[in-house]
C-alpha cells in the first residue's frame, strides 16, 4: 500500500517507499511515451511522470488541467535541469482521476486569462484563485493576520469581538451603508473604535480584526466597500506613545512574517525590493506637509495650492510618499478635516493629536488619534458636527465612569498587504473583492 502525502513533504528519498499523493494538473507535457504532470495541492507542488503504457492509457491522453488525481508511485531525485519542485519527480505506477475538468472551449485557460480584462478576471475569481501569483498574495495574508494576532499576544493586548450591526457612526455619514433592522435604523460597522473603547476599562490595551464597511461611492485603487480592520486601542497613553507603539506594531509584524520561509519567499517573488523600515518613523505635520506639498507643485482637488483646512487627496499623498519613499507618521490634522472624536492638541486647538501612516505606492494605510476624554468637549464635538448625542449614551458615560487619555487606531489590512506585496490595487489582495458595482462572486 502507497503512504498518503503531501506534495510539500520532504520525506528521505533513499530507499523510497511507495507514496501517494493528490492533487490538482497545474501543469502537463506529453512526450512520446511520457506525460509529465505538474501537480497542485495548497501546500506545494510535484512533478509526477507517467511512464510507458500510462502515459498511453485513455485517461492519460486525455488529462486536462484542473483535473483533480490521484497517483501513486516511487519519488526519486532528479537533476536540476529537470526544473521539478525541490528536484524530485514522482514516477507512477498507478493513477486515477478524481474530478475530470472540461477541456476544450470550456477549457480553465479560455476562462480565465490571467492578462485579459480585469472586469472578467473578477468575474472568474472563483477559478482565477487557482493562479499561483494571485493565491500567494492570499498566503501572505494570513500569515499577516497570524503575525498580528501574535505580536499582540506578546505584547499582552486582549482581543475583543465587537458587533458588526451597529446604531453609531464613527467616520461620517456619507460613507454609511444603512438596513433596517426590526423597523429600527442600523448600520454595517465602519469601525470598531468606539466599542474598542468601551473594553479599555476591563481589559486594559485592547485590539480586534473584525470587518468594516464603507459605502464608497467612488472606484479607486485602495478603497473597498468590506474590508479587514486590524484596530487597537490603548489606555492610559500619550500621543507620542501611540506612535512608538506603532512603529513597534509594524515592525514586529513584519519580523514575524519575513521569519517564516515559506511567507517571506513569496514575498521576495511578489515584491523584490521590499526592505525592512527603518525606525523611527519619519514624522511629519499636517501643516508642513501642505508646505511640502506646495514646495513640490503638488496642487489640491481644485488644482490650487494647498492651504491649511484642505484635505488631502489620494493623487497628492500617493505622489508625496512615493518621492519621500518610506513610511511617514502625518500628524496633527486640522479639527475640521477629523472625525468628531479625536483629541485636541493642547498646544494649538486648530489641530488634533491624530495621525496617518502612509506607505509608499499606496498611501494611507492607517487612522489613528487620541480620543477626546473630556464630558463637556464630546458634548459639544457631536453638536459641532450634526450628530445626535442619544445613540451614543454609552460611549459618552466612557467619559463619566473614570475618563482616561488613550488613543488608537486602525489598520486596512488590504492597503498594508497591497504595500508589502506590491500590488496596484486592494481589490487583489481579497478573496472575493468588494466595491462599488461588485458583489460577486
Ligand atoms: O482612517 P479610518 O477611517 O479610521 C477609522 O476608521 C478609525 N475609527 C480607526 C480607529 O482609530 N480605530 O480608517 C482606518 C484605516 C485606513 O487608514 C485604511 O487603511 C482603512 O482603514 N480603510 C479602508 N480600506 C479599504 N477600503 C476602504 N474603503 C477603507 N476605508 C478605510
Ligand atoms: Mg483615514
Amino acid at each position: 500500500e502507497a503512504h498518503k502525502i503531501q506534495l510539500a513533504e520532504k520525506i528521505q528519498l533513499d530507499p523510497t517507499p511507495r507514496v501517494q499523493v493528490i492533487g490538482r494538473v497545474m501543469r502537463q507535457a506529453k512526450q512520446k511515451n511520457m506525460l509529465f504532470v505538474r501537480l497542485r495541492d495548497g501546500t506545494g507542488y510535484m512533478q509526477c511522470l507517467l511512464a510507458g503504457d500510462l502515459a498511453n492509457t485513455y485517461h492519460a491522453q486525455t488529462l486536462t488541467l484542473e483535473s483533480s488525481i490521484l497517483i501513486k508511485g516511487q519519488l526519486k531525485a532528479v537533476p536540476s535541469d529537470h526544473d521539478a519542485p525541490m528536484d524530485r519527480e514522482l514516477h507512477a505506477d498507478y493513477f486515477e482521476i478524481i474530478g475530470k475538468a472540461p477541456g476544450g472551449e470550456d477549457a480553465i485557460t479560455n476562462k480565465v486569462q490571467m492578462n485579459g480584462d480585469a472586469q472578467t478576471l473578477l468575474d472568474m475569481r472563483h477559478l482565477a484563485l487557482r493562479n499561483e501569483a494571485i493565491s500567494s498574495v492570499l498566503y501572505v495574508r494570513q500569515a499577516v493576520e497570524h503575525a498580528f494576532a501574535t505580536k499582540y499576544w506578546e505584547l499582552d493586548f486582549v482581543k475583543v469581538s465587537p458587533p458588526a450591526l451597529v446604531q453609531t457612526q464613527v467616520e461620517g455619514g456619507s460613507t454609511l451603508f444603512e438596513f433596517d433592522y426590526y423597523n429600527e435604523k442600523a448600520y454595517l460597522t465602519q469601525s470598531s473604535q468606539l466599542y474598542l473603547e468601551t473594553a479599555i476599562p476591563s481589559f486594559g490595551n485592547v485590539y480586534c480584526i473584525e470587518k468594516s464597511f464603507r459605502a464608497e461611492k467612488s472606484l479607486t485603487r485602495r478603497h473597498l466597500s468590506e474590508y479587514t480592520h486590524i484596530e487597537g486601542e490603548l489606555d492610559f497613553i500619550t500621543f507620542d506613545d501611540l506612535l512608538t507603539h506603532l512603529e513597534d506594531l509594524m515592525c514586529g509584524v513584519l519580523s514575524i512574517v519575513l521569519a517564516h520561509p515559506r511567507t517571506a519567499s513569496m514575498i521576495k517573488k511578489l515584491n523584490p525590493d521590499f526592505t525592512m523600515p527603518e525606525r523611527p518613523f519619519k514624522r511629519m505635520k499636517y501643516s508642513d506637509a501642505i508646505q511640502w506639498l506646495n514646495e513640490h507643485d503638488i496642487k489640491n482637488e481644485d488644482d490650487q495650492p494647498h492651504v491649511f483646512g484642505d484635505d488631502i487627496a489620494e493623487a497628492a499623498e500617493r505622489k508625496m510618499t512615493d518621492i519621500i519613499n518610506k513610511p511617514i507618521f502625518l500628524t496633527h490634522f486640522p479639527t475640521e478635516i477629523k472625525a468628531f472624536y479625536m483629541q485636541k492638541d493642547p498646544q494649538d486647538p486648530r489641530v488634533t493629536e491624530s495621525v496617518d501612516c502612509l506607505m509608499p505606492g499606496v498611501g494611507e494605510i492607517i487612522g489613528g488619534s487620541m480620543r477626546m476624554d473630556n464630558y463637556e468637549e464630546l458634548m459639544e464635538a457631536y453638536t459641532r458636527n450634526g450628530i445626535p448625542s442619544e445613540p451614543y449614551y454609552w460611549y459618552t458615560d466612557l467619559r463619566r465612569y473614570g475618563t482616561s487619555p488613550h488613543g488608537g487606531y486602525g489598520l486596512g489590512l488590504e492597503r498594508f498587504l497591497a504595500w508589502l506585496c506590491k500590488q496596484h490595487t486592494v481589490r487583489d489582495t481579497c478573496l472575493f473583492p468588494r466595491y462599488m458595482g461588485r458583489c460577486k462572486p
